[in-house]
């Protein structure tokens, strides 16, 4: 049923009426043949919802631009909300047809033209919206430098996505795109918080890199004959506890929802914490001010499962171990007492040491976890267990890990007294 246009593509009508292309030199079609409209549906409006549900102006990915499906399917459904993406970015190897797309977009005739007029049309029927509506919408978007297309994406620097339609072709066809060097780099550069992505491929590479980047996984039935599908999201909380914390937590001034959504869980999942995450909380310790930057914070770990685990809990009093035993690494907060540079005593090594853990904790909840700080130490027992020196103070103890969702357990976010309690314009009354 394939019509062969040109050598450079052949154009096939799939199985719900809706056009898709095949390449050279291995011909595999770019999308399902049992529909490639509804393929595209089932697998990445869920994605593009959520991402417009997750933040005002989402930034999507798009790994292959195709015949700009991904892209039209943004355009209606932002048109839908009555919203605009901050950027769509799609990179696509094959040039021809990023500039017939572009043209098309202008108002150019190509040779692409009536595929692209049918694809809008399905779209237009299924949102009811006007083709051109949307047509020009994207056209907008690329006049202001909010819709780009780009070439291969091995050769770019990604933009924080919120929304990655990861549309590559298989690895027998671009299997620069399917090695672990490029996906652990690729969702490390490319995935914001909030992120989602949605996959027809899922193969133990995507998955690794994924998780190592702080994903959730979920593997869903695939479209047509394909077994399996990819949904893979980092949430700064997931799901009910998520809402819980928004209906309770309500700041009086805007501010970014970092400061109110971050909490402490006593509910961890006890997953493994891959060391690029771990590295990237004490990475953002490492950037906290301090007096003179004597930057005094030090931090001792034990991984979950490690030698030295038994000892971090033991210095937990009791109330704290029995929750914090299903936390994926204990750390113990140090602080030294006194400056390096003259031996002094350093007045603010304990302050310092709290700038340290907040970034730490905030960081945290960026990439999904969540570290949860405890005063409720054994100290003296932590001190002689962990050889901590004269010199230094034993600050707290902060368990990290993953939270499940807490539907149908008892806990409600903790609230804040009101900005007006703690500040005062000028001096205090008598
Ligand atoms: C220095 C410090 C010590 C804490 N000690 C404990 C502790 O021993 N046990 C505990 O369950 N929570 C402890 N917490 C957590 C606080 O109870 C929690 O941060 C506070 O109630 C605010 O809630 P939120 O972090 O969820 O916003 C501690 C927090 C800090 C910053």
């Amino acid at each position: 049923m394939g019509s062969h246009i040109e050598d450079e593509y052949r154009s096939i009508m799939t199985g719900d009426g809706s056009p898709t292309l095949s390449l050279p030199p291995t011909w595999e079609l770019m999308h399902a043949d049992e529909g490639a409209f509804t393929e595209r549906q089932y697998l990445y409006q869920p994605l593009v919802e959520k991402a417009f549900e997750a933040v005002p102006e989402p930034v999507f990915l798009s790994l292959g631009l195709g015949l700009g499906y991904n892209e039209l399917l943004i355009a209606f459904e932002a048109l839908e909300r009555g919203r605009k993406p901050a950027l769509i970015a799609s990179y696509e190897t094959a040039g021809f047809l990023k500039d017939a797309f572009a043209a098309w977009l202008r108002g150019a005739p190509v040779a692409l033209t009536p595929v692209y007029d049918q694809i809008t049309a399905l779209y237009a029927v299924r949102y009811a919206q006007a083709p051109a509506a949307a047509k020009s919408f994207l056209l907008d978007l690329m006049q202001s430098d909010r819709f780009r297309l780009l070439g291969p994406i091995e050769t770019g620097e990604p933009s924080a996505a919120h929304g990655i339609l990861f549309d590559a072709f298989s690895p027998k066809t671009c299997p620069q795109l399917w090695t672990s060097e490029f996906l652990d780099v690729f969702f490390d550069r490319a995935a914001a918080t909030p992120c989602f992505v949605s996959t027809h491929a899922c193969n133990g590479k995507l998955k690794r890199a994924l998780k190592k980047n702080g994903f959730t996984i979920t593997i869903q039935d695939g479209f047509g004959r394909k077994w399996e599908s990819l949904w893979a999201q980092r949430n700064l909380i997931r799901g009910e506890t998520m809402k819980a914390i928004s209906e309770f937590r309500k700041p009086d001034f805007a501010i970014d929802a970092l400061f109110y959504e971050r909490w402490s869980p006593r509910v961890f999942n006890g997953e493994e914490i891959p060391d690029e995450v771990l590295n990237k909380l004490f990475e953002a310790a490492r950037w906290a001010p301090s007096c003179f930057n004597e930057q005094p914070w030090r931090f001792l770990y034990a991984k979950r499962g490690s030698e030295d685990w038994n000892l971090f809990l033991g210095a937990l009093v009791e109330m704290n171990q029995a929750w914090a035993g299903s936390a994926s690494v204990l750390i113990a907060c140090v602080s030294k007492k006194t400056f390096t540079r003259n031996g002094k005593p350093n007045g603010t090594h304990s302050f310092d040491a709290g700038a340290a853990w907040q970034n730490l904790a905030l960081q945290a909840h960026l990439l999904g976890w969540a570290a949860h700080g405890m005063a409720g130490v054994q100290y003296e027992k932590a001190a002689a267990d962990l050889n901590i020196t004269e010199d230094f103070k034993v600050e707290m103890m902060i368990a990290v890990g993953r939270t499940e969702d807490l539907q149908g357990k008892e806990w409600t976010p903790s609230g804040r007294n009101t900005v007006e309690s703690f500040i005062t314009k000028g001096k205090w009354d008598k």
